[in-house]
């Protein structure tokens, strides 16, 4: 469980980003975190894995304070970030060598290391391109060898932020598709994202505005405050209307689709 008590932080230059926040994340749980430009998201994802530290107030990630230096190799081993950027997380010349550098950093033994990276191979669909070079890849396959090379470290949270918001629209539906997968696979998921209805199979949402916790939610609870969302610039894209509406979902199983031709297939099977 991710706990964080009466969290502030302020930059450098006198930035409030986080002001008072007190949040817990449990495992086992996709959760979605929303809000406008410079709400603080970014700033709180950092806190998760001690890349930054509170001015005030506490991180706990199962137990173990960011603040204590002996253990922030093991809350780095546990929380695993993947950013908007692929190429900024990407340092080797081969799919198979970027997965497996990682995990020698981590000194796994050779054998495991080999299965562990074909289990990431093909949890992240990447099988069959061991040898390519990254740069040949499609940015929704750089991507999705970032969370490949997370995933391999077996850490038990892993925190996206806007993994998508670079990516085309197929690309963003490769990488979007692949995080229930994750969570089935036991990781709890932690998605910082602009596109809501990238939510849609998200078990909870936290709003976030001017560095402070709005609201913590299910996807029901949040969503369906369209004034609210509204109030912290955030617009509830039509598919999502649709998709959370009680008489829709009472006929049809809206979780199957996230685009209008999946919705459109969806409800042809209906007939
Ligand atoms: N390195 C930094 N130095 C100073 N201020 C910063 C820094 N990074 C962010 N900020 C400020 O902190 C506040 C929160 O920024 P943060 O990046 O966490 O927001 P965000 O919700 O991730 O925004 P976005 O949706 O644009 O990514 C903003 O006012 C931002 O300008
Ligand atoms: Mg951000």
């Amino acid at each position: 469980m991710i706990e964080l008590s009466n969290v502030s932080f302020i930059y450098q230059n006198g930035t409030k980003a986080l002001k008072d926040i007190n949040l817990t994340m449990k495992e086992h749980r996709f959760i979605g975190i929303i809000g406008p430009n410079g709400s603080g998201k970014s700033t709180l994802i950092q806190l998760l894995n001690g890349i930054l530290l509170p001015t005030k107030g506490s991180v706990c990630i199962d137990g173990i304070y960011t603040t204590d230096n002996e253990s922030l190799w093991e809350i780095r081993k546990n929380v695993g970030v993947v950013f908007s950027n692929p190429e900024d997380q990407i340092v080797t010349a081969s799919v198979e060598e970027e997965i497996a550098f990682g995990l020698e950093n981590l000194g796994i033994p050779h054998d495991e290391m080999l299965e562990r990276v074909s289990k990431a191979l093909e949890m992240v669909a990447l099988k069959g391109k061991e040898r390519v070079n990254p740069n040949n890849l499609s940015g929704g396959e750089k991507q999705k060898l970032v969370i490949g090379t997370v995933f391999a470290m077996e850490p038990k949270y892993i925190v996206l932020d806007e993994p998508t918001s670079m990516l085309d629209p197929y690309g963003r539906q490769q990488v979007t598709s692949m995080l229930p997968k994750l969570k089935e696979a036991g990781k709890t998921i932690i998605l910082v994202t602009h596109h809501l209805e990238d939510l849609i199979k998200a078990d909870e949402v936290v709003l976030m505005d001017e560095g402070r916790v709005i609201s913590q939610g299910s996807l029901k609870d949040i969503f369906s405050q369209e004034e609210e969302l509204k109030r912290h610039s955030l617009f509830l894209p039509d598919l999502l209307r649709l998709q959370i509406d009680e008489e829709v979902r009472r006929y049809i199983h809206t979780d199957s689709f996230l685009t209008v031709e999946e919705m459109v297939d969806t409800i042809c099977q209906y007939q």
